[in-house]
Order: structure tokens, then C-alpha cells, then sequence
């Protein structure tokens, strides 16, 4: 019996498990299309923890879960209430008594790192205030699809640098991109977070770039990304970011100024007309809904990886 393996951050992982779990995502999406996939996880279930709302996390991992032969088991906000009718440890130890896998979407990364240590069970990051690996995995899977590979390719996030952008500035430095993060004073990215994706780029060939101008950082892109200004547990700050966000919006003037075949990514739910407008959304340049399929290949990879 192997030690458990948890998916906390792709910040943990090294380029070669980061390259070996997107070859494997390719593969079983190859495999899912041409007739389904082998039922490697049949006997196995996944608890899905849930203390925000979810249209793609919940649905592709439980598609995922059932693709493999297993099944996934959706528990609510309201049902655990973590930490508040019981404490995470005791969670923990009580769910991996009874299921193969936890998958945890949580508030406070400190939440999803308190329920692995205890889990006796691999432990997934659905998404937490500091990363969102699983949206990291697809977003790279996505962009090999489009662009062949990551190394070398110059990827624009513009906004709030929040989880999403973490994870996309760990695993692209990892393997080799160019990544812009453009957002206002005051929003880029954490410093330890900007440390380690300095340090993966330095060892990849990569690059980290931080700007404040939102033209300088998609000029010459080949990917441009936004996600939300506001996320989930930040509501509180929502006027002041929706004053301060709207320079960074993607439209079609700022597309303009990327490589002519850039394509548009957007890790969604997407509130149009703020960070992205519709005409851009639903450009050809879009690959909004391929990113949206791939994080069930993705995250189909990550469990045959952690439960079998
Ligand atoms: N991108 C993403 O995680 O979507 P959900 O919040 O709908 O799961
Ligand atoms: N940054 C967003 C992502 C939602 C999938 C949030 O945390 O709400």
C-alpha cells in the first residue's frame, strides 16, 4: 500500500507530475470518446464537500466519477456545516472511514490542509480562497489543445489575481510560459505565491511578469484569461472592486492588441458585461466551453491518480 497523495496546491507538484497528470487527462478524454472509459475506480466512492455553490465542480467530477465506474456522493453546505456543528478533524477522520476520496470546496485553504491532514483518504482542492488546482489542470489541458503546448506560450490573465490566477501562475510557470498577471495596485498576486512561480519559471525557461497596465500585459498574447472581480466569501467588497476592476475588462479593444489567433479563457461562472464582455465571450476566439469540458478530463486524471 502506497502513502495517500492529496491535491492541495499544483504548487506541490513538479513539472513531472504536472506533465504526467495532463498526458493522462488527454488520454482518458481520447479513450472517453471513442467508446468510454475502463471502470478503473468501480467500487470506489468519492465524498464531495461542499460550503459554496457549484455548476462545474460538482457536475464534472461526478460525470468523472461515474465515467470510471465509481460514484461520487454530493454533500451540501448545509449538511456538515464544517467547523461549526463539528470540527474539520473530526470530519475528516469520520468521512474517510466510509468513502475512497474527499473532495473539499472550502473557504479558507487552511480548511481543505486541516481536513488532509487528518482524511485518512486522498483529498482534493475543489477550489479554496488560495488556489483552485483542478481549474489549473483543465486551463493547461486546454491550452495544449489550442496551442500545442504551454512551454513558451505567453498567457495574459487580467484582474483580480485570486485562486484561479494562482494556480493558472504556478502551473504555467511550472511548465514553461510566459504568464502576465495585469491587475490594479493592490490586487496582484500574493507574494509567496509570486516567489514560487518566479522560482518554477527561472527552472522551466518561463517567466512571471506583474503589471498594472492591462494593454501591456495582453499585448502580443496568446491566451488572455479573466475570471471575477468579486469571489465567492468576498461579496462585502463588491462595490469597491467593481470601481476599481473595470480597466481590466476584457472587450474587443483589448483583444485587438493580442497575437491575431489568441484565444479567450475564462475558468466561469463569467458575469458578462463586467470582466468579459459578450461579443468576446462568444468570439471565435472563445474556448470558454472546451476549458469548461476539460475539467472533467482533468480532474478524471487526478482521481485515477489518488484512488487507485
Ligand atoms: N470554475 C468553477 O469552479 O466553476 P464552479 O464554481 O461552477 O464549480
Ligand atoms: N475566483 C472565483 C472562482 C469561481 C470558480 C471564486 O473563488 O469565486
Amino acid at each position: 500500500m502506497h502513502t495517500k497523495q492529496d491535491l492541495l496546491s499544483l504548487g506541490n507538484l513538479t513539472a513531472t507530475e504536472l506533465t504526467d497528470l495532463l498526458t493522462l487527462a488527454t488520454a482518458l478524454k481520447q479513450e472517453w470518446k471513442v467508446g468510454g472509459n475502463a471502470p478503473v475506480l468501480k467500487g470506489k466512492v468519492l465524498g464531495m464537500v461542499f460550503t459554496k455553490p457549484s455548476l462545474r465542480t460538482r457536475v464534472s467530477f461526478e460525470m468523472g466519477m461515474h465515467h470510471l465506474g465509481g460514484h461520487a456522493l454530493y454533500i451540501a453546505p448545509d449538511e456538515i456545516q464544517m467547523g461549526k456543528r463539528e470540527s474539520i478533524p473530526d470530519v475528516a477522520r469520520v468521512l474517510s472511514r466510509y468513502v475512497d476520496g474527499i473532495m473539499a470546496r472550502v473557504f479558507a485553504h487552511a480548511d481543505v490542509v486541516t481536513l488532509a491532514q487528518y482524511s485518512r483518504v486522498p483529498v482534493i482542492n475543489g477550489l479554496s480562497d488560495y488556489t483552485h488546482p483542478c481549474q489549473g489542470l483543465a486551463d493547461l489541458l486546454t491550452i495544449i489543445e489550442h496551442k500545442g503546448t504551454v512551454k513558451g506560450v505567453t498567457i495574459a490573465y487580467l484582474g483580480d489575481a485570486n485562486n484561479v490566477a494562482n494556480s493558472l501562475a504556478l502551473g504555467g510557470t511550472l511548465l514553461g510560459a510566459h504568464v502576465r498577471i495585469g491587475s490594479p495596485y493592490g490586487y496582484s498576486l500574493r507574494e509567496n505565491v509570486a516567489h514560487l512561480a518566479g522560482q518554477f519559471a527561472a527552472a522551466s525557461g518561463g517567466s512571471l511578469t506583474q503589471v498594472v497596465d492591462p494593454h501591456e500585459a495582453v499585448h502580443g498574447a496568446d491566451v488572455i484569461y479573466t475570471d471575477t472581480w468579486t469571489s465567492m466569501g468576498q461579496e462585502s467588497q463588491a462595490v469597491q472592486r467593481a470601481l476599481v476592476f473595470p480597466p481590466y475588462q476584457v472587450n474587443s479593444n483589448l483583444v485587438r492588441l493580442a497575437q491575431p489567433d489568441a484565444v479567450i479563457m475564462h475558468c466561469l461562472p463569467a458575469h458578462r458585461g463586467q470582466e468579459i464582455t459578450d461579443e468576446v465571450a462568444d468570439s471565435p476566439h472563445s474556448v470558454l466551453w472546451d476549458q469548461a469540458e476539460n475539467r472533467m478530463h482533468a480532474q478524471k486524471a487526478v482521481l485515477v491518480k489518488l484512488l487507485t
